[in-house]
């Protein structure tokens, strides 16, 4: 393996990185680094805490100590505490070059953004929404010479999930030069090379790493296998039996809803276990309160849905726990990857139900991998089952009094009033294809019922025909 002077780091940037007990450079590190100092445009595919960050932060950093001068570096990336993280590395390794950043992200005051935009930081990292609601509102700053755009989480970014970033993409496509570096980076970049060579422009490098697994070895990947109405019970248990064991371990638990997050975080507390949430119905300076708390120990359980599944590096966290089966593997690759990061071990328990069962397949063949069973006590899971689900439902009881469903509805018509849609029309219009769906729903359970009964006709008529034929063979014998 080389070292990083080999690589063509100027020495100023090793002692930083040895610093932070960077010494040897990944092999995504090793690959990547030299073709972006070279010029090059680049997508590098390695797994989750491979150090991909660093892979894209120190070339650039090289760059601009050789041209110092804002905006350098663009870096858009799918959340806004992923937003913070990034900046923190650019921060710490460019401290010698008096680095100025500036993070713009939603939910955090725009008129500070603004005006930190218009002073020329040398980096710039954003989540796209609200780098795009500057662009079009003002023009006090200028994109117009940056050398470098990153795109990390790039598949996310281009792909058209729940957030859907194309849009504002496109405006802040439209004021970079064309003439720049372009860098991207995941964990799942291969599903979306496509559209992603599209952005690249000048003959990309492209680099994966390329063992057959797309998670690292040193996660232990398990299943549960749990009726739905139990799978609380085994939450608690498994919770109580990582806390009895390892006082210095941090969990973890990624759940579909913000709902569900928020339900369950009042449940374990409930057991005293010290939880708190992260979830995007909670106020961004809450997000990044509950987030240094759970960092700094100051919690050891973490309930999350998918805004903390990709990207964020927290060392102390040794177990994941699905307590839903992620319906993408690709989900489960970086849900799973919040441990067991940098050669450290760690367990992922994947809590799954009967109607899981085909996500599960879906995930192994994906990733390569097979779960194993995590052996439970069943016994000691049902001792403690009535008080989990009454305890449950006392929470789901409380948190109906409050104005949590209703607060969902406001932001989800704030959200269409920002994207140019009329709440009334849009709630008409999905009524409307609910009914068309449901039509069509009942037509097809129609057409397999007709089928079905086809086949068992038909099933008769063979067996009548046989059964007669039997019998007028007998008759002749
Ligand atoms: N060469 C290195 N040697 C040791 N540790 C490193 C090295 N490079 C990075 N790290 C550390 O590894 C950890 C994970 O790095 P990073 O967050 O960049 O991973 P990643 O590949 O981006 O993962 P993800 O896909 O989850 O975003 C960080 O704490 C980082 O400081
Ligand atoms: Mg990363």
């Amino acid at each position: 393996m080389s070292d990083f002077s080999s690589l063509g780091l100027s020495d100023w940037l090793i002692k930083q990185c040895k610093q932070l007990g960077i010494n040897k450079p990944t092999p995504v590190q090793e690959n990547c680094m030299p073709a972006i100092l070279e010029g090059r445009d680049c997508m590098g595919c390695a797994k989750t805490g491979s150090g991909k960050t660093a892979a894209f932060v120190l070339p650039v950093l090289q760059k601009l100590s050789g041209d110092p001068y804002g905006i350098f570096c663009l870096v858009l990336t799918p959340t806004r505490e992923l937003a913070y993280q990034i900046a923190e590395q650019f921060r710490v390794l460019g401290k010698p070059l008096g680095l100025r950043d500036c993070i713009v992200v939603g939910g955090m005051d725009m008129v500070s953004q603004a005006l930190e935009l218009s002073n020329q930081p040398h980096v710039v990292v954003a989540t796209p929404g609200r780098l795009a609601d500057h662009i079009r509102s003002s023009n006090t700053f200028s994109m117009r010479k940056i050398q470098f755009l990153i795109l990390d989480e790039a598949d996310r970014l281009l792909e058209q999930g729940c957030t859907d970033f194309t849009k504002d993409l496109e405006v802040i496509l439209g004021v970079l030069p064309t003439k720049r570096q372009t860098l991207l980076f995941s964990a799942t970049l291969t599903d979306t090379l496509q559209d992603l060579k599209r952005l690249a422009m000048n003959k990309p490098f492209f680099w994966e790493s390329t063992s057959e697994t797309r998670t690292v070895e040193e996660l232990d990947q398990r299943y549960i296998l749990t009726p739905e109405k139990v799978k609380d019970a085994y939450l608690v248990h498994l919770i109580q039996t990582f806390t009895d064991e390892h006082d210095d371990w941090s969990i973890i638990i990624f759940t579909n809803t913000c709902k569900s997050c928020q339900i369950l975080t009042m449940m374990l507390r409930q057991f005293d276990f010290p939880t708190i949430s992260l979830h995007s119905m909670m106020k961004q300076k809450q997000r990044f309160a509950n987030l240094s708390m759970f960092k700094a120990s100051v919690y050891k359980i973490l309930i999350a849905t998918d805004i903390a599944a990709r990207g964020l590096d927290i060392p102390t966290v040794q177990v994941v726990i699905n307590h839903n089966t992620p319906g993408l593997p690709k989900t489960y690759i970086h849900r799973v990857g919040r441990t067991a990061r940098a050669g450290r071990n760690g367990v992922s328990i994947t809590l799954v139900t009967q109607y899981d069962i085909h996500l599960v397949h879906a995930i192994e063949e994906q990733s390569q991998t097979k779960m194993k069973e995590f052996a439970v006590e069943e016994k000691e899971v049902l001792k403690i089952l009535t008080q989990v689900n009454v305890t449950k439902r006392e929470c789901e009881i409380r948190l109906e009094s409050t104005d949590f469903d209703e607060k969902k509805e406001i932001n989800k018509r704030k959200q269409m009033i920002l994207e140019g849609k009329d709440p009334d029309m849009e709630a008409k219009r999905k009524a409307e294809l609910e009914k068309i769906r449901s039509q069509k729903r009942k037509f097809k359970e129609r057409i397999q019922k007709n089928i079905e009964g086809q086949k068992r006709g038909e099933l008769k008529r063979k067996f009548k025909s046989k059964n007669i034929k039997k019998k007028t063979k007998q008759g002749t014998d």
